[in-house]
């Protein structure tokens, strides 16, 4: 059940000063779950850089807020650095547990794909930690994502082997019309983006997630 109909909350695009809350909400999910293989909680500093990479890219980082602070987050990152994956996003997604269930998941993915989906990127990859995570992966059913495998006990956390279950859905045509590959959107024009990143933030990986 939830009481997600009553509970307010809004989303907003993420800004510097949500660093603190957003290194808060992901410390808890990497100290107790196993949705993410990350085993040190990373400090803010840490997601502010992520932050950063990401929206370097012009991708999607945004925040739910509720009782004046940030309760959750999302973010769309590219799935892979190799040029040829460059339509395909991989979403990141975590909610301070005290607030789960309350819509807040829903409502940040289903805001993910729309943004994702009108900057023209083609599929989002979604890369769960645990098959037993069951929040996650029927979060993710429920947004339109199939599951394309599992990968077994490729993670050992908290003392145990941990799968990786992948799931994915297309964005806009999917698969079904060429991408429209206009300058800014070819190959070289996607290496001379990252290449740019880099030099002007030499600590920052693109790919924020790991
Ligand atoms: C997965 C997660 C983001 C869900 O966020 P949430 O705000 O609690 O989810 P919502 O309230 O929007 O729920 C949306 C739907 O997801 C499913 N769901 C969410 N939590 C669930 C749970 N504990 N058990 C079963 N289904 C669940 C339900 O289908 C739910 O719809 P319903 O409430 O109408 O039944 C949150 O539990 C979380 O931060 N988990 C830990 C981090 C993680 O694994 N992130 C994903 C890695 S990329």
């Amino acid at each position: 059940m939830s009481d997600a109909a009553s509970f307010r909350f809004m989303l907003c695009d993420s800004a510097p000063g949500d660093d603190e809350n957003i290194a808060a909400i992901y410390a808890h999910h990497v100290r107790v779950g196993l949705g993410t293989f990350k085993e040190v909680p990373p400090p803010a500093e840490e997601m502010r850089r992520r932050r950063e990479a990401v929206l370097a890219l012009g991708l999607p980082f945004m925040v739910a807020v509720a009782v004046g602070r940030v309760v959750g987050y999302a973010y769309a990152a590219l799935y892979r650095m190799r040029s040829a994956y460059r339509f395909t996003v991989e979403d990141s997604i975590y909610i301070a547990p005290d607030f789960a269930r309350r819509g807040i998941g829903r409502a940040l993915l289903t805001r993910l794909i729309e943004r994702c989906s009108a900057l023209g990127y083609r599929q989002m990859v979604a890369v769960i930690g645990d098959s037993a995570n069951t929040a996650s992966i029927r979060l993710h059913e429920t947004a339109g994502f199939a599951p394309i495998g599992v990968q077994p006990a490729v993670g050992f956390k908290h003392g145990r082997w941990v799968d990786c279950v992948l799931m994915q859905r297309t964005l806009g045509a999917g698969a079904a019309t060429l991408p429209k590959v206009a300058a800014d959107e070819s190959e070289e024009a996607f290496e001379a983006k990252l290449k740019k990143i880099a030099k002007a933030k030499p600590q920052s990986s693109p790919k924020a997630k790991e």
